[in-house]
């Protein structure tokens, strides 16, 4: 017996891939009672892009949705993203504050940490797979995936030995772009099951069209965990739809035991807000049909959008196959990185800069001459001395890990943020963010001052919202 458990993502990816991060906590909180009867094995409620959007757009603490979230979902697994040593933030963290944010996520209510790095080096995932052990969480080790002449399912499965013996309870491969197909995918996750002794978790995107067929072949192979998303927030670049992928199993021996009636209550109550997002221009149309160039370009959603922002500011929109066409060279030029936050930037942008100015590496942004570095770690393949000479000339390499070179940072941060700090996880917060979480901490003091002044003046009705 197989059966195939379901990780619901409607309250993270499924609307951060589908309208940017910006489903507020009062749009979950009617129905977190249900989600947490029908059967899940987890849901995916935070981490990834959801703890920036809290700060920059929606006015809340990020923690807060957390602990919110928890005190109605009694049973089921909490589970959150995290950007390995990157924590929630685009650079490396020093390792005293990844163990102190891992350890709050875990006090405020979450079970399940994912953990993963833009160019899988695993030894940027150490300290937070450390941390995640420590204080008593399932720590899910992650592979990015990606294609390129030099992956092969064996470097993944390498990847998957290495994270294995890190000590993670679990392991999932992250396609964040959508890349895998049913038959490959089959044999992927025959040899990660021979190979491995823990659980495995397949994350996909329905971009190309071929999620829930890549996700059945997985449950064949024996995957243990799928990701979906409640269909209201399904398909398009989120992921495949929970009742399709529940239905086609009803019945069989990989039959996942959720209850089809409580699906269709979850689906309820989401159909109106996808309403109320497609009314108002976020939830495009481009992101929800099937876009199968995503397996020739191999760019994630996220990532294309950004280069079309990037040519309209500069006019040059009859550049944009130039720019496509550049980027599988660029990434081959870095060593094969997978394409995903930070690297999907990275890469982008020196396109852009290479197509743009006429001449490539003309102009070089400090984030990739940080790569040739080594500053965010190991490339898949090593960078050739031709492009390390062209980008960075003779400046020092790093080959530790770039973990190693940074001091302790936590009480510096609690000093910044002193004036704002009235929780423990404010120094974090703003550790992540430093100035979206000064504006809010500001908006946070304003609103407390509005319900003092409402509640000193009685003639004064003004509450705050
Ligand atoms: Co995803």
């Amino acid at each position: 017996m197989s059966k195939i458990k379901i990780t619901e993502t409607v309250l993270r990816d499924g609307h951060q891939s589908l309208i940017a991060t910006r489903m507020t906590l009062d749009e979950m909180l009617p129905i977190l009672e249900t989600m947490d009867a029908v059967g899940y094995h987890a849901l995916e409620v935070w981490g990834g892009a959801t703890f920036d959007a809290c700060l920059r757009f929606l006015n809340e603490d990020p923690w807060e949705r957390l602990r919110t979230i928890r005190s109605r979902v009694k049973n089921t697994k909490l589970q959150m993203l995290l950007r390995g040593q990157n924590l929630l933030g685009y650079k490396h963290y020093a390792d005293d504050m990844v163990d102190e944010f891992v350890k709050k996520s875990i006090e405020n209510g979450i079970d399940i940490i994912r953990i993963f790095d833009a160019f899988n080096d695993t030894r940027n995932l150490e300290s937070a797979v450390r941390a995640c052990k420590k204080y008593g969480a399932h720590a899910q080790g992650c592979v990015s995936y990606t294609l390129s002449p030099v992956h092969t399912n064996e470097m993944f499965i390498k990847l998957g030995k290495e994270i294995e013996q890190m000590g993670a309870d679990s392991f999932c491969i992250k396609d964040m772009a959508g890349l895998l197909d049913p038959y490959n995918t089959y044999k992927l996750v025959k040899d990660l099951k021979n190979a491995l002794g823990i659980p495995i978790e397949l994350h996909t995107h329905a971009t190309s069209g071929l999620g829930s067929m890549t996700y059945m072949k997985a449950a064949e192979a024996g995957v243990d965990i799928i990701d979906t998303a409640i269909s209201p927030f399904g398909e398009g670049s989120s992921q495949p739809s929970t009742e399709p992928m529940v239905y086609a199993f009803r019945g069989t021996e990989y039959d996942t035991g959720i209850d089809m009636d409580g699906l269709n209550k979850i689906a309820a109550h989401f159909k109106p807000i996808r309403e109320k997002y497609i009314a108002s221009g976020l939830l495009d149309s481009k992101l929800m049909g099937v876009d199968i160039n995503t397996l020739v370009y191999q760019v994630p959603g996220g990532m294309l959008s950004n280069l079309v922002s990037q040519l309209k500011q500069s006019n040059a929109m009859d550049k944009f196959d130039a720019v496509l066409q550049e980027v599988p060279r660029v990434r081959e030029d870095l060593g094969y990185p997978p394409l995903v936050t930070p690297s999907s930037q990275i890469v982008g942008t020196q396109s852009v800069l290479n197509v743009l100015s006429g001449e490539r590496y003309k102009m070089i942004p400090r984030e990739l001459q940080q790569v040739v570095k080594g500053m965010y770690g190991r490339t898949t393949v090593p960078i050739s001395d031709e492009i390390v000479k062209r980008i960075i000339r003779n400046a020092e390499r790093v080959t530790v890990r770039p973990a190693d070179l940074l001091e302790p940072e936590l009480e510096k941060t609690k000093q910044a943020f002193a004036e704002y700090i009235e929780q423990d996880e404010d120094v974090l917060t703003g550790a992540m963010f430093p100035e979206p979480a000064k504006k809010f901490f500001q908006y946070r003091n304003a609103q407390r001052n509005k319900i003092d002044a409402s509640l000193l003046n009685e003639e004064d009705k003004v509450y705050p919202v």
